[in-house]
């Protein structure tokens, strides 16, 4: 998660960037009550109606609400019926992200050249067509239960996907400043972190761009390792988590009990005002991870001069980290479902490109604190 720092070359161009992707193109969440999960995506995080597919629409086995704010669109699906693959997942996973959509100009090449380099098919390149064009998807398995789609929209004009139809309510709260996802991390079983960082070297053309050890995240308790993986023009980044052995039980270690399995850990969402963005994620019901006050206290020390205030930062409980290139901003929300899995980050970047490893130790004891109460460390 907060990752970094044996950082590798700048340009990730050397690893044959065969499969150019454009960038995220909608996350889908299989959850339980997805008409109140959207509920939650528009109060309390800023999103705004989009898209819906369900009964109205013809469909028979499921519904999904689609939110957007800025760049982001977020897919919420649950069944309308007992014996669905999507019922299945939420009774192994809970709530959770099963799709990481990828923007790509085609999908057939994309998922061909995965397949020829050793994916799993997940979805064989389908043409999807209603009266505003078309749209070709396909998709492929990586970690755990989650798959990517890829996605191939330069002949649509439609609102989302053929078989949506708009989703129109008098009820759009405003924006919180949320722009696009940042990066998006999986958190994989013991000893496999290495194979997927594999798989999305030789599957997908991704290259290693920092990694770090046990050694440098972990606290008096627990430990984990990372490596985060970037396609050729940086818009996707993928760190993956493995959980290190420690005295205690690590946050990774928890999130695979309660999920039953390798999955999204959290997903990072950019703002270009991190302190407007989390002030009103706060007054909206948006609980964060809280850090001790004294963080604050050498925070000039450790990162020296910065543009923002700390006052707001303190009271807010925002985190900041210096790389080569600059600084950034962030904030950790507590976890978003009944399960203790998967949470938010809200970042900000000034320059820097890296993960926050300075946050490393703060923001792991928080969590730890966490885990505590929830007797779970
Ligand atoms: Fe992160």
């Amino acid at each position: 998660m907060f990752d970094t720092v044996t950082t590798m070359p700048k340009l990730h161009k050397d690893a044959g960037d065969f499969m150019p992707i454009n960038g995220t193109d909608y996350l889908e969440l299989y959850v339980s009550n997805a008409k109140q999960a959207a509920h939650f995506y528009k109060s309390a995080m800023g999103f705004k109606s989009l898209a819906y597919a369900g009964l109205e629409t013809g469909l028979r086995d499921r519904e999904s609400y689609v939110v957007e704010q800025d760049k982001i669109r977020l897919v919420l699906t649950s069944p309308l019926t007992s014996g669905t693959e999507i019922g299945r997942h939420i009774d192994q996973h809970g709530d959770g992200v099963k799709v990481t959509a990828l923007w790509v100009d085609d999908a057939t090449y994309a998922y061909k050249a995965a397949m020829k380099r050793g994916a799993k098919s997940f979805m064989t390149p389908t043409v999807e067509k209603d009266e505003y064009g078309q749209v070709v998807r396909s998709g492929i398995h990586t970690y755990g239960d989650v798959v990517h789609v890829f996605v191939e929209r330069k002949d649509y004009k439609g609102i989302f996907l053929p078989g949506y139809k708009a989703w129109k309510t008098s009820y759009n709260p405003t924006p919180v400043g949320l722009k696009f996802v940042d990066h998006m991390v999986g958190n994989v079983e013991l000893g496999k972190m290495n194979e997927w960082v594999k798989f999305y070297q030789d599957v997908m053309g991704f290259t290693q761009i920092m990694s770090f050890d046990d050694k440098e995240i972990s606290t008096e308790y627990t430990a984990l390792m990372s490596k985060v993986m970037s396609n050729g023009n940086g818009r996707i980044k993928f760190p993956i988590n493995e959980p290190a052995p420690g005295l205690k039980k690590s946050q990774v270690d928890e999130y695979l009990e309660f999920y039953e399995g390798a999955g999204v850990q959290h997903i990072a969402l950019a703002t270009d005002d991190i302190i407007d963005t989390v002030r009103q994620l706060r007054d909206r019901g948006i609980e964060f991870l809280q850090v001790p006050s004294t963080y604050y206290d050498v925070l000039h020390e450790r990162v020296g001069e910065i543009d923002e205030d700390i006052a707001p930062l303190r009271e807010l409980g925002i985190l900041v980290d210096r790389d080569e290139e600059g600084y950034l901003l962030q904030i950790f929300t507590k976890t978003v479902q009944a399960r203790p899995t998967m949470f938010f980050e809200i970042i900000q970047r000034k320059g820097a490109t890296s993960f926050g490893k300075g946050n490393f130790k703060a923001l792991f004891e928080a969590l730890e604190r966490e885990q505590e109460l929830r007797g779970t460390l």
